[in-house]
């Protein structure tokens, strides 16, 4: 009996870790990974080690540029939201986790995976949809929703019982929930709770307060490549880079700051604050390189299939054919996306103001109000409007008949 757990080296998976010792007598398979949450990992070897997790179990890994290249950067070629606001954050970064977990998995013979996600929210979907799409035979086991450890001063004394380290500020009240990676921070429950009540400063944790932010306005020029950010202010850089690059900007101008209730697929709804400084930067130069080469037709087409893929990640269907139908067609359509955005960013905004591309659909002979040299005829107008105005006629004309 052999179980992997997605392991962050805290105080609730370390309990975890325990746990499925005592109560499943299982050998346990550490595993953490670095998307860019912004914490040493060396700690959680030391504590998992110390935990009596054998060396050769430990799996520690930086997948920040596979997080980046193949989870967020599709996802922002669809310019993704959940609930017209969610940049999606979490809910991106769980199918990684999960792969990883299943493929370890396989690597070391273990046939269950375990996480840390109550069984009250979307986390535990998403981990166990995609494990499951990738192996139909893997065991789950998720013990916030089968153990009596729920209550805090329960889970503390289990930990002292099995010589779990607590540290200081985790003896009293459990504070906020915090979701970190390369993308986003995410905070939920506690102080939180109460949508009525605006949250405190503290809460936020990696963006400036965007008043205080700097007097002057920023300019930056991110180039675009099929869709996908390839370099600022003219430095070709990595996934990843870009996005940590994007996340400096963002932070010094306090961009990307939520405040935002939403429906959890399990069916309540809750409250959280979102801070994505750099993603809430990109989907908007995103949508600035769309403006100029993307076509009307598939842009709108695109658009109009958004939300039901937003709403795909959110549920946590990630792997699933329908997830992967609207990629392909969201990935062809961004073909031409490719060539530059100059953005300013100013006090908790960032807003486009010059994009460019040898790839342009653009046609200044063509809108110019001055002469045009015969590129568009005025005249075509006419019937192109009068053909549109048909069927309003017709329906104008039967109304005032039926009123009579
Ligand atoms: N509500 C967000 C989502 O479902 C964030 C979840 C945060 N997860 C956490 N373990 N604190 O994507
Ligand atoms: C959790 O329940 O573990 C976090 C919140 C969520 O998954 O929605």
């Amino acid at each position: 009996k052999k179980v992997v757990l997605a392991y962050s080296g805290g105080l609730d998976t370390s309990v975890i870790l325990k746990w499925l010792e005592v109560e499943y007598g299982c050998e346990v398979v550490t595993f953490t990974a670095d998307l860019g949450q912004g914490e040493e990992l060396e700690p959680a070897r030391k504590k998992a080690e110390m935990l009596g997790v054998k060396p050769e179990n430990i799996f520690i890994e930086d997948v920040r540029e596979e997080f980046v290249r193949d989870f967020v950067f599709p996802m922002f070629r669809a310019n993704a939201v959940y609930e017209g606001l969610y940049l999606l954050g979490t809910s991106i970064a769980r199918p990684l986790i999960s792969k990883r977990l299943v493929e370890i998995a396989a690597e070391t013979g273990a046939d269950a995976v375990a996480h840390g996600a109550t069984g009250k929210g979307n986390d535990q979907v998403r981990f166990e949809l995609s494990a499951y799409a990738l192996n139909p035979e893997i065991k789950v086991i998720a013990p916030w929703r089968e153990w009596d450890l729920s209550s805090r001063t329960r889970l503390i004394e289990f930990a002292e019982a099995h010589q779990i380290p607590i540290a200081k500020d985790k003896r009293g009240e459990a504070p906020f929930s915090v979701d970190a990676n390369l993308l986003h921070t995410s905070s939920e429950g506690k102080v939180l709770e109460d949508p009525g009540k605006m949250a405190p400063d503290y809460v936020y944790q990696r963006t400036e307060d965007p008043l205080g932010g700097p007097d002057e306005p920023e300019y930056i020029e991110i180039g675009f490549e099929k869709g996908d950010a390839v370099s600022i202010n003219g430095e070709a850089m990595s996934p990843a880079t870009v996005l940590t690059r994007l996340n400096e900007h963002g932070k010094r101008h306090g961009i990307g700051r939520l405040d935002f209730v939403e429906n959890r697929f399990v069916g309540m709804k809750s409250r959280g604050i979102y801070e994505t400084p750099g993603g809430t930067i990109l989907l908007e130069a995103h949508r600035g390189i769309e403006q100029i080469t993307l076509d009307s037709g598939a842009g709108h087409l695109k658009d109009s299939l958004m939300p039901r893929y937003a709403e795909l990640i959110y549920n946590g269907f990630w792997f699933s054919p329908e997830r992967e139908m609207l990629q392909a067609a969201i990935d062809k359509s961004q073909e031409h996306v490719t060539g530059t955005v100059k953005l300013m960013l100013y006090k908790g905004f960032c807003r486009t103001v010059a994009r460019w591309s040898d790839h342009s659909l653009y046609s200044e002979a063509h809108v110019t109000f001055e002469e045009d040299a015969g590129a568009y005829d005025q005249k075509d107008a006419e019937g192109f409007i009068r053909l549109n105005a048909l069927r309003l006629k017709l329906i104008a004309t039967r109304n005032q008949r039926v009123k009579g």
